[in-house]
């Protein structure tokens, strides 16, 4: 700082740097609890927002996006936590819809898969800070083997953003609380958008997005969340818990378990139906909680089967699907929206986490021995 100002300088060579200045847009209501008691349901009840505004503003970014997978010679989407659960999501959507094979690594592993890169391959990596050590070190791989790199990243300006080629910004405004929410379905929208981009299906994407956007706001209604409010009640005081789907719905599975696990300290576990048989059976007991997701596809005969072996054990089955089944114990309706099952899937499992939260007596927004962002490796 001298009498000019504030004078900038590159830590590492000490040259004089100019440095751009960026007004931030943030609101009041974007930093506040704007009335909520915590920012985990503030933050949950913002997705019909986020959702609307990537049904109407992201053309040109995802049809970017596509085309740079189409240029590529293998692609790679990788994400932690959270936004792994987007990217494996991704991944069946590419299949499922533009039969794209795009692989899929945890980005912390990705590092032990990196010998395929090469100059003609693409890593698309999923952050919600732009800042988790094992994706940026995982991105400097990309780029050391020539490949390139596109983000979806929420937080503008942050490393990832900077390091990638090209960003796509998830625009879902800032994330606070330390369970992601908003940004999950932000990424989950934008890469089914992209998959039918590359079908050359784009208004059935966007259709379906409409129909999600909808959907999301009956799951957050009244009448779904004092239901959820009655399963929290119930599941309480139990152990363990089991969350079952296949296909598409088999990473929302995944997310639904971390969801109600790091918030509640329940032990919950995500599997993929077919798997049941192979050792995860064994475990369910009378009164064990077991969420089903059956949305209207390809996968709902396998996956009510599953919920009947897991009924003759003694689960007590929550159904979350767009039809009543008498398999289920309980029923949780959500709408059906076609490909962007995985977008209303997970509202019930984000409000259960939240619930059973409140229930146990725990900070929805501090969970135990987690951070927002995980800057170490
Ligand atoms: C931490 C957070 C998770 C998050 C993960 C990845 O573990 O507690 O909620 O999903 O980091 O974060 P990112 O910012 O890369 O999406």
């Amino acid at each position: 700082m001298g009498p000019d100002g504030v004078q900038f300088y590159d830590s590492a060579t000490g040259a004089p740097r100019a440095a751009a200045f960026v007004p931030l847009t943030l609101r009041e209501a974007d930093m506040s609890l704007n009335g909520f008691d915590h920012y985990l349901i503030k933050e949950i009840h913002e997705q019909p927002r986020v959702l609307r505004r990537i049904a109407e503003n992201y053309a040109e970014p995802v049809h970017h996006l596509a085309e740079l997978i189409s240029e590529a010679y293998g692609s790679f989407l990788i994400g932690c936590g959270t936004s792994s659960y987007a990217a494996l999501t991704g991944s069946y959507l590419f299949s499922r819809i533009a039969r794209r094979h795009v692989n899929f690594a945890v980005g912390s592993e990705f590092k032990y898969q990196e010998h395929f890169l090469t100059d003609r391959s693409l890593v698309i990596a999923l952050s919600q800070s732009g800042e988790t050590a094992d994706i940026i070190d995982a991105v400097m791989a990309a780029k050391r083997a020539g490949a390139r790199v596109a983000a979806l990243v929420n937080v503008p300006g942050s490393t990832l953003d900077r390091l990638a080629d090209f960003s796509i910004h998830l625009g879902a405004g800032p994330e606070q609380s330390v369970l992601s929410t908003k940004s999950y379905t932000a990424k989950v929208a934008i890469l089914m958008l992209t998959a039918h981009v590359l079908n050359g299906s784009e208004h059935v994407g966007r259709e379906h997005l409409w129909r999600a956007v909808d959907g999301v706001e009956q799951a957050l209604a009244p009448a779904s969340v004092q239901r959820i409010q009655e399963i929290a009640a119930y599941m309480a005081d139990k152990e363990h818990c089991f969350v079952i789907g296949r296909g598409l719905s088999y990473p929302t599975a995944l997310e639904a378990a971390l969801k109600i696990k790091e918030i509640s300290y329940i032990h919950a576990e995500g599997f993929a139906g077919g798997e049941l048989k192979h050792g995860v059976i064994a475990l369910v007991e009378e009164g064990t909680p077991c969420l089903v997701f059956s949305p209207i596809d390809e996968t709902r005969d396998d996956i009510l089967s599953g919920a009947m072996e897991l009924r003759s054990r003694g689960g007590f089955i929550v159904g979350i699907s767009p039809e009543p089944e008498e398999v289920f114990d309980i029923h949780l309706p959500v709408a059906d929206v076609g490909d962007a099952s995985p977008l209303v899937g997970v509202i019930p499992a984000q409000l259960l986490g939240y619930y059973l939260a409140l229930r146990r007596g725990l900070d929805p927004d501090k969970p135990r021995n987690l951070a927002k962002s995980v800057t170490v490796k």
